[in-house]
């Protein structure tokens, strides 16, 4: 890969050892894909967040980063493993809540901004058409490059900070435009809702694993795009997709001889039943990722004037700056459960209080039993709150 004499130079340590391991980590990853150089970034998202999933080498090598190493261009973070401030209203133990603190103090020194969220694009960090950034958090790669039209890879969380701290990352992957075309055609014949797009997304990725889908035939608002790509990230590993009418690039796709696959009702059917194994739930969790300004403000229209008739515990997981757009809907939903800012029920300890959790995302649908050791129930929002009043 082609380095500029800058670059060399940090490469060499001129620029302090974080910067210098930053450069390293960089020039690997660009060899083994064969990029030609770097190129300059708009901004960073980083995962890599919660104590739960970094433990204890996690936290070292972030602590170690942070005593000389910065980032350089914007840099937002994914959820951790507590809401920061209601982390004892939710059993988390004073150890685990030491160690994420200072997980993000590391983060904080290097310049990272610290509101935890999986959709920083609906909370600030939003790039624009054509924009090369480095993110990490698969949900929401995918959705800027294909509902926003930026351009990432699929980056893993030193992978992205890396890139943060160099304002650069190796061009290869969805950075060129060959590899941003589309592999397959879905023709899809589904209602709607997030859980039906949760569902098609559950399926397609399972399908098509890491191919480029290109959708007809749907037209998601951007809840159910997020859902979507959430879900096609967890079940198989896409990182970029097209819907015909709304992706930037899709007008541009040629689709001829592309491999063809039908998607209807009886598939969702069978993927929910799939995903589906537990009964009944002692957690209910929505915002699989994080609730939208409209989702909070769905739900809290469907609970008004209702009161909650069971113990089951209800968390409501979204990001700060929705919570503060929407303070009397949040009102409203804490009469029935918490809303929980900068973390999610997947990087949470939750398996220390529960064993089957209900939700309407393939995504957590997924994670959920293996990383939450959880019995899962999947099912719409709506049936959901239907479940607590
Ligand atoms: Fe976000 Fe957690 Fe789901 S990070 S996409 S809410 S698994």
């Amino acid at each position: 890969m082609f380095l500029t004499r800058d670059e060399e130079a940090i490469l060499n340590g001129e620029r302090g050892c974080g910067a210098q391991r930053a450069m390293e980590l960089l020039v690997a990853i660009g060899t083994v894909y064969e990029a030609e150089c770097l190129l300059p970034i708009r901004s960073a998202h980083l995962s890599g967040v919660s104590y739960k999933t970094i433990g204890e080498g996690g936290l070292d090598f972030l602590a170690d980063m942070a005593s000389d190493a910065r980032v350089a261009v914007r840099t937002t973070l994914n959820p951790a493993g507590m809401d920061l401030a209601r982390w004892e209203e939710m059993g988390v133990s004073k150890r685990f809540a030491d160690r994420q603190l200072e997980i993000i103090d590391s983060y904080s020194k290097m310049g990272v901004e610290t509101n935890c969220t999986c959709t920083p694009y609906l909370a600030g960090n939003l790039p624009r058409k054509g924009d090369t950034v480095a993110w990490a958090e698969s949900s929401a790669l995918s959705y800027v490059n294909s509902i926003v039209g930026a351009r990432t890879n699929r980056e893993g969380g030193p992978g992205a900070l890396a890139a943060s701290i160099l304002g650069k990352t190796p061009a290869y992957g969805l950075h060129l435009d060959s590899n941003r075309k589309p592999t397959v055609v879905i023709e899809a014949e589904i209602g709607g809702g997030v859980l039906d797009y949760a569902l098609l997304g559950q399926v397609v990725g399972k399908k098509v694993a890491n191919a480029v889908p290109y959708f007809r035939k749907i037209r998601p608002n951007p809840d159910e795009a997020k859902t979507l790509a959430a879900a096609m990230a967890a079940s198989g590993s896409v990182a970029m997709f097209h819907i015909e009418g709304m992706t930037p690039e899709a007008n541009d796709a040629d689709l001829k001889g592309l491999e063809r696959i039908g998607v209807g009702r009886k598939d969702l059917t069978d993927a929910r039943e799939s995903l589906s194994t537990g009964r009944e739930p002692d957690l209910i969790a929505l915002g699989c990722p994080h609730l939208s300004e409209a989702e909070v403000r769905e739900l809290a229209s469907m609970l008004k004037g209702r009161s909650k008739k069971t113990e089951i515990d209800v968390w409501f997981c979204t990001s700060k700056a929705m919570m503060e757009r929407c303070p009397r809907e949040v009102e409203v939903l804490e009469r029935f459960g918490r809303v929980l800012c900068d973390t999610c029920m997947v990087v949470a300890p939750i398996e220390d209080h529960y064993s089957c959790t209900a939700t309407n995302s393939a995504k957590a649908c997924n994670y959920l039993p293996t990383l939450c050791s959880q019995k899962v129930v999947c099912a719409s929002a709506a049936e959901l709150m239907e479940m607590v009043t």
